[in-house]
């Protein structure tokens, strides 16, 4: 057998994503999923390969695809699969003004990604995780959600009820997959990494004030709580908050 763990990443090769592959890379062979192939993908396929060989492959879907999941469970190939790390998601404002059937193709399109696209991997890749547990005690799937799973972004809403479902999700297949040994549980971050196009320095203060350390996290900060959850072997069901505190201010 491999004596490394076979780990799928979605939205891995950027941000952080690309920062949990990084700290995975060191104890787990890794596909590397990411929406489109494009260069960032192809730097980081190469940088692990060069480390390891054949130590990392890129995987390329649609997550909003029903078709594209199909044919990227497909490509993750014959078990057994160790982890799944869920961290692609979709992220925009909500528009509550707009027309009744755009602001519902809205919703719709965020519960297909944060939410479906989980659900229907999830289930997809469970004979390969099980294939895992069974053969070496354990498998696991991580879902990254979000501080505000727990209470509403103000004007992220569509946002918000993706990930408020995301944290049922985590708990109903942490129940459905126990007997067979697969593990399943979450990570809610507050903010590590503005979105693109943001004026850093400008907004790092209002998060930052609402926290108990002060500041605000990093990429690292979920990947380390990504590795936690991958190798502790007696939780499931669990969503822990890496948000420096933040969740605990009303
Ligand atoms: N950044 C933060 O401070 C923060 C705070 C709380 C929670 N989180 C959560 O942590 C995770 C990582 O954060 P991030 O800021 O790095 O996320 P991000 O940049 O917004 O997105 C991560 C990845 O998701 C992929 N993705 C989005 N929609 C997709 C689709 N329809 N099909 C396939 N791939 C899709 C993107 O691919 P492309 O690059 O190809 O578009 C991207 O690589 C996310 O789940 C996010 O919600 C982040």
């Amino acid at each position: 057998m491999n004596p490394f763990p076979r780990t799928l990443i979605t939205g891995a090769t950027r941000r952080v994503g690309a920062e949990i592959a990084r700290q995975l890379h060191a104890d787990h062979d890794l596909l590397l999923h990411a929406r489109h192939a494009h260069a960032d993908a192809e730097a980081l396929a190469a940088r692990f390969n060069a480390t390891r060989a054949r130590s990392a492959r890129i995987l390329c879907a649609e997550l909003g695809d029903e078709p594209a999941r199909a044919q990227l469970a497909a490509d993750v190939g014959a078990a057994p699969l160790d982890l799944v790390v869920f961290n692609a998601s979709r992220y925009a404002p909500s528009d509550l003004t707009a027309a009744p059937a755009m602001r519902n193709a809205e919703l719709r399109a965020f519960l297909e990604v944060n939410v479906v696209a989980t659900w229907d991997l999830a289930l997809r890749l469970r004979p390969l995780l099980t294939a895992a547990a069974r053969a070496r005690g354990d498998a696991a799937i991580v879902v990254i959600l979000d501080l505000y799973a727990q209470r509403p972004l103000p004007g992220y809403e569509a946002y918000s009820i993706s990930r408020a479902a995301g944290g049922m999700l985590v708990q109903a297949l942490a129940r459905a997959f126990g007997s067979e040994g697969i593990r399943v549980n979450g990570v809610a971050p507050g903010t590590v990494l503005w979105a693109a196009g943001a004026q850093r320095g400008e907004t790092d203060a209002v998060p930052a004030r609402g926290t108990a350390l002060g500041h605000i996290g990093s990429p690292a900060d979920v990947a380390q709580a990504v590795r936690y959850l991958a190798g502790a072997r007696y939780v499931t069901g669990s969503v822990l908050p890496v948000d420096g505190g933040r969740s605990t201010h009303v």
